[in-house]
């Protein structure tokens, strides 16, 4: 059965990007969040993207914006999603409000369609735990920003079958993703790598050992990386690095992996990044 209707559940950051990415390839798309505000804002946001897409991408042909977006509807109720062939899910990542997503999506979706968790470290054997069809549940993590970021990690739970496996491949793929397999252990294998880094980076704001700016910079110009580690922890999000490094320190139980007391302090604070304005840097002006 091919893909044309997908279900985006939770209209954030990530959601923003899936959304935009799939309705640029052709596929419609029903965005489900919590509120019509936050729904309102999403579309703004994505027609921002496309528009912005078109003018710099000029060399492979793109569909007429309207075109894009007429592809997107919105919803904050689950009865819509019975038209979905798959599901993207890209809530919080947090465990409590991820749990009650799944059984509603079970609810209402047909057989066929094949959810997936956008999740940075949570256990896709676990969400499989809380569906009717834990074959048919898989890990799909994409990288922000989306349209714009080319890798896709692909996780199987314990109970995923080798079909799901290879139908989600075969869509990243003609998402224009490449597609990387990890294992279903704590952080997989972007962020079991990346965030014990951006956590480091923050213990050396916090003991004092260099500044915000010369931290990135340090790590931008000697190591050739495109963005600083606290650059680009402001862009996923400290609440997300957070819920990671939390993931990783309970599932590894090894204090190697303990969130930096900072980290907690900004999060805390409300100082999530560029999405509440405020994170290492100030966004308020922009
Ligand atoms: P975000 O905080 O920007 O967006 C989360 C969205 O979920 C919000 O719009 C919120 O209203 C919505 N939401 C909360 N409860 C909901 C519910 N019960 N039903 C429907 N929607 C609900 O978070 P972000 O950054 O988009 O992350 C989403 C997921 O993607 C997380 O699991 C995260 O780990 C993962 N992820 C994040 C990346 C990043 O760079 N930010 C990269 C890759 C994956």
């Amino acid at each position: 059965m091919s893909i044309e209707v997908v279900g985006v559940i939770g209209a954030g950051v990530m959601g923003v990007g899936v959304a935009q990415n799939l309705a640029q390839t052709g596929h419609r798309v029903i965005l489900l969040d919590t509120s019509d505000d936050i729904l309102e804002s999403a579309v703004q946001k994505i027609r921002q993207n496309v528009r912005f897409s078109r003018l710099f991408n000029k060399t492979s042909p793109q569909d007429p914006l309207e075109e894009v977006m007429e592809r997107i509807t919105t919803t904050t109720t689950y009865d819509p999603l019975h038209k979905a062939d798959f599901v993207v899910e890209n809530v919080v990542e947090k465990w409590d409000v991820k749990k009650e997503i799944y059984p509603q999506l079970d609810q209402v979706c047909p057989e066929h369609c094949v959810f997936a968790a956008n999740t940075s470290c949570i256990s896709i054997t676990k969400i499989g735990s809380v569906t009717n069809r834990p074959d048919r549940i898989i890990g799909m993590h994409f990288m922000n920003p989306v349209p714009l970021m080319v890798l896709v990690e692909g996780i199987s739970g314990l109970q995923t079958s080798p079909e799901t496996f290879s139908k989600v491949k075969s869509f990243a793929e003609y998402l224009g993703k490449t597609f990387v397999e990890a294992k279903d252990m704590p952080g997989f294998a972007v962020n079991r790598i990346l965030m014990p880094m951006i956590n480091e980076a923050v213990y050396t704001l916090h003991e004092g050992i260099a500044s915000v700016e010369d931290i990135d910079a340090a790590m931008k110009l000697g190591t050739n990386q495109p963005m600083g580690p606290l650059t680009l922890a402001d862009f996923i999000g400290l609440d997300t690095c957070l819920a990671i490094m939390n993931v990783l320190h309970d599932g590894l139980g090894d204090t190697k992996y303990r969130p930096c007391p900072l980290l907690v302090k900004y999060v805390e604070a409300g100082w999530l990044g560029r999405k509440s304005g405020r994170g290492f840097y100030n966004y308020a002006a922009q």
